[in-house]
């Protein structure tokens, strides 16, 4: 989601007559885009800020973008008096103002209200990748997890329209892009605030029905607002990619309440149910935390239960980190950082197993890859499949074409944890 956000920060900046440079020693403007979803972000920015400072600062204007911006806020001129603009995420339909504001010489410029309605909708969004884009249909969030510092850091959740979210994913298509990819941060709560009226649902099928347009990807799923209707749009509509990703956090009634994720195990698996009875196979990976206040050894293995019982193709896997304005500071049974770092070995572990075991399965089948690039040191291309996988795979004779942003058939004839390897079958 940052990535994208720095695609439309760069366009509104180039469409205001700035170039972009190769690297920041070499430019007047230097904008941070900052994350603090986990970890000691706050610090890692101002330590940033303060190395380049001193190695190449002088006479540069600096700003810090972002969800630390908006958490430290005006903190950040104190801390790093050389840094210029402060501004959260939901500032940015202002950047052009501030921007003016920075070009006539204010050196102490702020965007940091969360109180918006509205959503950063730009024609300059400045994307380097010609054939995937991505798109936001839906900013902020109105959900209050325990652990998570985004409702604090980019405001109440506002969905675009359903005509401006059409018309971006048209033009993409029309600029040749074949793959879209929805954002937000809760996109099954995504609807439309014109009169048409659509859900997440609807919106997805229509944007899988754009000309031109032949995969779809959409990220981040809440169980609680996953509707059936959303596998219905998956089966009718083959754009749309063969993978969900549905965050589940734990495998924990009882750590689940105390997270405010407002669904229990039982609800989760039976959304799992529904994907893996549907009319296509569907990949599924989910986001797992582990030491959550409270969360005993017992509820662990509920973690680890299940994995086993789900067979994810792949999850993302974090210590629970204390952040700033969130219901879980106050909370007891802090889990000690070593038994954090030991629960998080047991599930990378475990997950590492079943990723052999599965993608073992899928040796001798065909698929078929979006090309993303070239490792030339392998002799491999780098594909992608409908599932998310990653598929390096040779050429027989690619007669040197450049393969990038081309669809191939490619047999697998290898599987590691994390990716597959294969030979393209396809005359290219
Ligand atoms: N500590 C650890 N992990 C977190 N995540 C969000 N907030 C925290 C936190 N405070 C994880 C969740 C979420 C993913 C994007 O980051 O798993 O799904
Ligand atoms: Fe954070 Fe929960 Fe909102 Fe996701 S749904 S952004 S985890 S508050």
């Amino acid at each position: 989601m940052n990535v994208h956000d720095s695609e439309k920060v760069v366009g509104t900046l180039m469409a205001r007559g700035y170039t972009q440079v190769e690297t920041p020693e070499d430019a007047q403007l230097v904008l941070y885009n900052t994350c603090s979803i986990r970890d000691k972000a706050e610090q890692k920015v101002f330590n940033r800020l303060r190395q380049f400072q001193r190695r190449a600062g002088k006479g540069k204007i600096f700003g810090v973008l972002g969800c630390v911006a908006q958490q430290e806020g005006e903190e950040i001129f104190r801390r790093a008096p050389h840094v210029s603009l402060v501004a959260g995420s939901a500032s940015y339909t202002k950047l052009g103002e501030m921007l003016a504001e920075i070009e006539s010489g204010n050196r102490r410029v702020t965007g940091l209200s969360l109180s918006t309605d509205e959503t950063f909708d730009t024609p300059f969004t400045h994307r380097d990748n010609p054939h995937r884009a991505s798109i936001t249909i839906i900013e902020g969030c109105d959900k209050q997890c325990a652990y998570c510092v985004v409702p604090f850091t980019r405001g109440p959740e506002r969905s675009r329209t359903s005509a401006s979210v059409m018309d971006e994913a048209r033009g993409l298509a029309e600029r040749g892009s074949t793959e879209i990819q929805l954002l937000g941060q809760n996109v099954n709560s995504y609807r439309d605030p014109s009169p048409a009226g659509w859900d997440f649902a609807a919106l997805l099928a229509r944007v899988a029905e754009v000309p031109g347009i032949r995969r779809v990807r959409y990220t981040t799923s809440h169980p609680r607002d996953f509707t059936r209707s959303i596998v219905d749009a998956m089966d009718s509509n083959p754009a749309i990619c063969d993978h969900v990703h549905l965050p589940v956090q734990s495998g924990s009634t009882k750590v689940l309440a105390g997270m405010d994720r407002l669904y229990t195990r039982d609800d989760y698996m039976r959304r799992i149910e529904w994907l893996k009875t549907a009319r296509r196979n569907y990949s599924i990976t989910t986001d797992i935390i582990v030491g959550f206040p409270g969360e005993t050894e017992e509820d662990f293995e509920q973690t680890l239960g299940l994995l086993d019982e789900v067979q994810y193709d792949s999850l993302f896997s974090f210590k629970y980190s204390p952040r700033p304005n969130t219901a879980a500071l106050a909370m007891g049974g802090r889990v000690a950082d070593e038994e954090k770092q030991r629960r998080l070995v047991i599930v990378q572990e475990k997950q590492r197993a079943i990723q052999i075991r599965r993608n073992a399965m899928l040796i001798g089948g065909i698929r078929e890859v979006l090309v993303e690039g070239r490792n030339p040191a392998l002799g491999q291309w780098i594909g992608r499949t409908s599932d998310n996988r990653t598929l390096n795979f040779t050429v027989a004779d690619s007669n040197g074409h450049d393969l990038v942003g081309q669809y191939l058939q490619v047999r697998v004839t290898r599987s590691g944890p994390n990716s597959l390897v294969g030979e393209s079958v396809s005359v290219v």
